[in-house]
């Protein structure tokens, strides 16, 4: 194994788009190439994060990027792992080019489902999660997310406000993120006042839809002598899975890919979490933020909402999560999100992310959740 670097990375703005999801992680993709300071030839192989193109009726988008990249001869696999796609895709580029069959790797993650309304796409994600146990009884995900805020409620005492605050904090952040479908703060007062999507779950607990592009360019050392950016070495690349369908898991207070991924994560760094300067984490739903940060062992059981409340995640606070605004307010298109995470920890990095940026840069972690923890990855970044 040798060492592999995400050295270019590139995001469109979440919302939504315009343009295909093809178009669109064409034009990522060569973004992030450039930034890398390569030129698609450099490429060896891509690894294309996509859940929904059926949606649009295109299947198969990998070597439909590399014709529009000018590589058509270069091999290319569309990955789907839900929410996670694009984490998944990063893994395998890290294999690859850590195990020396490419000396240069692109991921990309695309999602466009704008085109669909609310009832239409909650229905197509809900095929994600455990299809005759959980969606054809009328599961959502915003219904199995308020399933766990419902045993985490129950476990642990815990105020709206508690979940409130990481909303807020969340909409403060992607205040100053040009890629953020919201880019606006919201007011507690807001977050309180909202409406009961799925109880306890209020509007302001969840993600919206986004369409959204977002893609990174892994190369080893060797292959890129003179980086034009500062590197970001991959010291972990970690995934796992996990029983899918909730009424099949004994407890509901944690995602258990959270913590196998987390285990292998940080052994693989040498790393415990207090070494870690900053995270992305899945917070697909504001619940979803305080279980990662107890899966990964930043905070101790029923407490990480409580930590929100006291400011400790805050971009100043002892733990900064989630600079980008996460996917509550950055936005969640689907395949992308992955991706879009190492985004922000390179922006961060390349002093980038103005007016968002966390005091300490020497190690990152991003964390991944498909669907409801079915599968989940953790990666590290280190500086050189
Ligand atoms: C919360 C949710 C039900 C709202 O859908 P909706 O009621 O149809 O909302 P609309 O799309 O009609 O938007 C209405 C307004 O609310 C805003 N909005 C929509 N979703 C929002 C969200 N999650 N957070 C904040 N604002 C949101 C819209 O921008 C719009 O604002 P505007 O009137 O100023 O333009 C929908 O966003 C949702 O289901 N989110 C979860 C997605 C999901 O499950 N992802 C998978 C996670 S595993």
């Amino acid at each position: 194994m040798r060492e592999a670097w995400v050295v270019g990375a590139a995001s469109n703005r979440y919302g939504k788009l315009a343009e295909s999801a093809r178009e669109a992680a064409t034009r990522v993709s060569l973004a992030a190439i450039r930034d890398a300071g390569l030129e698609p030839k450099a490429i060896q192989h891509t690894f294309v994060a996509n859940c929904f193109g059926l949606t649009e009726r295109q299947a198969h988008l990998g070597p439909l990027l590399n014709n529009g990249l000018g590589i058509p001869e270069v091999p290319s696999v569309t990955l789907e792992s839900a929410c996670s796609s694009s984490s998944a895709a990063l893994h395998e580029a890290y294999v690859h080019v850590a195990g020396g069959f490419a000396d240069a790797a692109l991921v990309v993650g695309v999602e466009r489902l704008g085109h669909l309304d609310t009832m239409s796409a909650t229905g197509y994600f809900a095929y994600a999660a455990d299809y005759p146990f959980e969606t054809r009884n009328g599961a959502t995900f915003p219904g199995l997310y308020a399933t766990l805020a419902h045993a985490y409620q129950a476990k642990y005492p815990t105020r709206p406000e508690m979940f409130g605050a990481i909303a807020v904090k969340n909409h403060a952040n992607a205040a100053h993120n040009p890629h953020a479908h919201f880019q606006k703060e919201i007011s507690l007062e807001t977050y309180l006042a909202s409406p009961v999507v799925a109880s306890p779950l209020r509007l302001y607990d969840c993600c919206p839809f986004s369409d959204g592009a977002a893609a990174v360019v892994v190369a080893a050392r060797e292959a890129v002598r003179s980086p034009v950016t500062e590197p970001l070495v991959i010291r972990a690349s970690a995934r796992a899975g996990a029983v899918t369908a909730l009424q099949d898991r004994g407890d509901l207070t944690g995602l258990p890919s959270s913590r196998l991924a987390a285990a292998q994560a940080f052994r693989q760094a040498k790393l415990e979490p207090k070494g870690i300067d900053f995270f992305e984490v899945h917070d697909c739903f504001t619940i979803a933020e305080a279980l990662a940060l107890e899966d990964l062992g930043v905070f101790p059981r029923g407490t990480a909402a409580r930590e929100s409340e006291e400011g400790s995640t805050a971009r100043d606070g002892k733990v900064p999560v989630n600079p980008s605004g996460g996917l509550k307010a950055k936005g969640h298109p689907v395949s992308a999100t992955g991706a879009g995470q190492v985004v922000e920890i390179f922006e961060q990095v390349n002093g980038r992310a103005r007016g968002r940026e966390v005091p300490r840069t020497g190690t990152a972690l991003a964390h991944n959740v498909g669907a409801t923890g079915g599968s989940c990855s953790v990666h590290i970044f280190g500086r050189r």
